[in-house]
């Protein structure tokens, strides 16, 4: 079983990262931190194993915990229709969290928990492969880049790989940037195809 060695020397167990449906049973079971103890459901994520496009928000809400699936309450809705306008099929993404457990009244996960919960995240990239990862939000943005200020951020690409973009929940509360995540939807869209299209022709396509 391939695990996590980092984890294990922070005294936390460690995370096997076999496959996407081994580490999805562990986060379902998980105990790496206090949001375990108030969760209903954890929410690992849902998406086909291999994808493209992988989208990272902040944590699962009250919706998700019922559930134990991603964006199903409002922001949800919102995600879908913003999916809908950039041509992506919301059963042809990968969707997950930074954190996979409630926190309480949806604050905004601690530094401790986001910690806690990384590995999974890691193994869900390394394991997914996608060409484009859309970090929704200032949580995402500052787990996965550790900068933060979407708003100035927003359009732009990381390392070649990770599109920084507004949070779903930023839109229910200010429609005008719905028009930016749909723009920032297509754009990776777009570039996913690009890579994919250069990758079949073998050709380079920097
Ligand atoms: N907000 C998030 O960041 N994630 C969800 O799954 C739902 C709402």
């Amino acid at each position: 079983m391939k695990s996590d060695q980092s984890s294990g020397r922070e005294g936390r167990p460690q995370v096997s990262r076999d496959s996407l449906q081994s580490l999805d049973e562990e986060i379902r079971s998980c105990n790496r931190c206090p949001l375990a103890n108030g969760r209903t459901k954890a929410v690992p994520g849902e998406g086909p194993d291999r994808v493209d496009i992988l989208l990272i928000g902040e944590a699962p809400g009250k919706d998700e915990d019922l559930a134990g699936r991603p964006f199903v309450g409002r922001a949800g809705s919102i995600l879908d229709r913003c999916l809908n306008d950039a041509g992506i099929e919301r059963r042809e993404v990968f969707i997950t969290n930074v954190v996979k457990c409630r926190p309480p009244g949806n604050r905004r996960p601690k530094k401790d928990e986001v910690e806690a919960c990384r590995p999974y995240l890691k193994y869900q990239i390394e394991l997914i492969q996608p060409k484009v990862v859309i970090l929704m939000g200032n949580a995402a943005t500052k787990a996965v880049l550790d900068v933060e200020g979407v708003t100035s951020l927003r359009g732009q690409v990381f390392r070649d790989m990770f599109l920084v973009t507004f949070h779903p929940a930023a839109v229910l509360r200010n429609g005008n940037l719905k028009e930016d995540l749909v723009l920032d939807l297509l754009a990776a869209r777009d570039k996913a195809e690009g890579s994919r299209a250069c990758h079949q022709k073998r050709e380079d396509c920097a």
